[in-house]
């Protein structure tokens, strides 16, 4: 990716080249130092920046509506020293799906003997410009020929089952983050991360099993038991994420509703990347979340337990106020 970084390279060589030309035309050397920093470009340059790209550093983003929700405190993923939760927060953790009378604490240790426990990317600085391209699962992408856009950038997040194989074209080759749970869990290949949402304490155990020995069959359906993925690339978000998502950004109050995996993973990446892409949300004409690879809606009540409404309301503003680029497909779907 073109940056800052090699913007300063060449500045730095065009400085160089006229410095060079003026001193040897006998211009004072004074003279030639003062009108260079004073020039606006130099400051824009040199100004330390939160990150090394070009168009915007998403964290920085100084919007009134962005400040009052984005909260850099709340750790986006499970690591072993991060893992208590405030007993508020497991009382709506445990509400999403199921309760368990297994210890949190020790589900959570024998995990961390199989996957890696340290804290990952919290490498923001002002030599990374990472960009990040969203996608989800809506019938919005067919026709589009989005592949291309979508591969080119750093990070490409895809959710759930959602297939790539004939479908190239409109929603791209590369995988680098599949997002999931269980029931929706599908064979990774050993380049890919895999991304758990736990939505209850089981998903959790069900992630060690299936990395493991494989004893877990069933959580709410038949779910893989020997799941096929590099185990050094296994993240968990964190259910103090998901809290925050559901609470601060999104606002339910509406009972038995909680984040779907898309706002999820579009929250996620604003915190871990410099800049996003979002493609493939958008409920059909109807209200219904229609997946591109489906020829029936995945809901019979729209947007199934998801306060779609409230999730689509958050990504218009998102775009509105230019914090991400969403594209927002074929024209006949809700965007
Ligand atoms: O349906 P599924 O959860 O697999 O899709 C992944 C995500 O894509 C959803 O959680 C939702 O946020 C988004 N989506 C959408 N519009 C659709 C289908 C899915 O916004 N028509």
């Amino acid at each position: 990716m073109f940056c800052r970084n090699h913007i300063k390279t060449i500045f730095m060589v065009l400085l160089s080249t006229t410095i060079c030309t003026l001193t040897i035309n006998n211009v004072p050397y004074e003279d030639i130092m003062k009108n260079v920093m004073n020039s606006s470009i130099v400051e824009h340059f040199f100004h330390e920046e939160a990150c090394a790209c070009m168009e915007r550093c998403l964290a920085a983003s100084e919007d009134k509506w962005f400040t009052e929700r984005f909260r850099r405190d709340v750790p986006p993923l499970l690591s072993l020293c991060n893992s208590t939760l405030p007993d508020h927060i497991y009382t709506w953790w445990q509400s999403l799906q199921s309760k368990s009378k297994t210890s949190y604490t020790k589900v959570i240790q024998e995990l961390f003997t199989v996957v890696p426990g340290e804290g990952h990317y919290s490498d923001a600085g002002p030599d990374r410009c990472r960009t990040c391209a969203v996608v989800g699962n809506s019938g919005n992408l067919l026709g589009t020929k989005y592949g291309k856009l979508i591969d080119n950038h750093d990070f490409v997040f895809r959710m759930n089952k959602a297939p790539i194989k004939g479908y190239e074209k409109d929603v791209g080759s590369r995988t680098t983050h599949r997002i999931m749970y269980p029931e929706s869990a599908t064979h990774l290949d050993n380049s890919t991360h895999l991304l758990l949402v736990p939505f209850k304490t089981l998903d959790l155990q069900w992630l060690t099993s299936t990395l493991t020995n494989g004893t877990i069959k069933r959580t709410r359906m038949k779910v893989i038991n020997k799941l096929q993925a590099d185990k050094n690339k296994v993240m968990v978000m964190h259910p103090a994420f998901m809290h925050y998502v559901h609470n601060t950004w999104l606002h339910i109050k509406a009972r038995r509703s909680y984040p779907s995996t898309g706002i999820l993973v579009l929250i996620f990446a604003l915190h871990i990347c410099d800049q996003v892409s979002v493609f493939g949300f958008g409920a059909n004409s109807k209200g219904y979340w229609y997946h591109y690879f489906e020829k029936m809606p995945k809901f019979f009540w729209r947007t199934g337990l998801h306060s779609g409404g409230i999730e689509h309301d958050v990504i218009k503003e998102l775009q509105k106020r230019k914090l991400i680029d969403l594209y927002k497909g074929w024209t006949s779907w809700c965007f």
